[in-house]
């Protein structure tokens, strides 16, 4: 079996990819898997079509990679592939639509809103005021994010978020940031994640390298139980297969679900192989399970 690693791509999440794709594809050849790298950027189908594979593990972030269109272009070349299928991905790649689906299965979620134009700022910040998160709703990594403490901001956010497609506002939730990896139809252990400057940012993602990152979570085990079913749930309400990340927010009225990745980040500062070492799940051993899920 031939697999081909698909990394890099052209969305802004590019360097993630790469970052994630690397030690994936490290970790299959360790395995004595005949893998290799493959980038589809500018032109996805002819970089499908240059090389022959039996299976592809998808590290594609963003964009065109985790949207769905490359698993629709990969189920037409009766490719397996990792992860989720082009409709899970699809929603999960929409935050708005995807908050729709988990308000209509019961968890929770902050309020928020598409914008269409810099007028609406006015209303949006007095409906979901005091703080608003703005930011694009289809991208990953915290890229282009803009917490609004006024309309004027909530105008000048919109400016800059929209370059990157729909714009969603949110109320904006304080408190810790929760992550629960979903693996093979397990939540993992909850991870609570500590940023320095107490902003999970970009930077504070791949960056900085001082955000500290907590398992156990140091929840009660009911709260972290609530916190792995509501992943769960998250997961098959989007209909996920395969794995997931589901982010949470801790805010003073409860948790809230902000969104599920259906390509979760494999860097070595990210999140879902530190829930697998957790429960003793080496690094080669979730990239060869997720794979052998995938051609099995
Ligand atoms: N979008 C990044 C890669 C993540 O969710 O881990
Ligand atoms: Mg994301």
């Amino acid at each position: 079996t031939r697999v081909a690693v698909l990394f890099g791509g052209n969305s802004s999440e590019r360097a993630v990819s790469v970052a994630s794709g690397q030690p994936v594809l490290a970790a299959l050849l360790r395995q004595g898997i005949d893998a290799f790298a493959m980038d589809p950027d500018r032109d996805p189908i002819a970089t499908l079509l240059s090389e022959p594979f039996d299976a592809a593990f998808v590290v594609l972030h963003g964009g065109a990679g985790e949207d769905g269109r490359i698993q629709a272009v990969l189920d037409l070349m009766a490719v397996p592939y990792t992860g989720s299928g082009p409709a899970a991905c699809a929603l999960a790649m929409d935050k708005q639509r995807s908050k729709q689906l988990f308000a209509a299965a019961g968890i929770p979620i902050a309020d928020s809103q598409i914008m269409t134009s810099a007028d609406q700022a006015g209303a949006v910040y007095d409906a979901l005021g005091p703080r608003v998160m703005v930011k694009p709703n289809a991208e990953g990594s915290s890229v282009g994010n803009f917490i609004c403490h006024s309309s004027d901001q909530v105008a000048a956010a919109f400016a800059q978020a929209r370059e990157f497609g729909a714009v969603m506002a949110e109320h904006f939730v304080d408190g810790p940031e929760f992550t629960c990896a979903v693996v093979r139809g397990v939540a993992l252990p909850v991870i609570r994640i500590q940023a320095q400057g107490g902003v999970y940012d970009y930077a504070a993602k791949y960056e900085t390298g001082d955000t500290q990152y907590h398992i156990p979570c140091g929840l009660s085990d009911d709260d972290e139980s609530y916190l792995q079913s509501l992943a769960l749930r998250a997961h098959d309400a989007l209909g996920c297969s395969g794995w997931s990340r589901v982010d949470f927010i801790q805010g003073e009225t409860g948790f809230v679900a902000l969104e599920v990745n259906t390509v979760p980040g494999m860097t070595p500062t990210s999140l879902v192989p530190k829930a697998a070492a957790a429960v003793g799940l080496s690094f080669d051993d979730l990239c060869l399970q997720l794979l052998n899920d995938a051609v099995g």
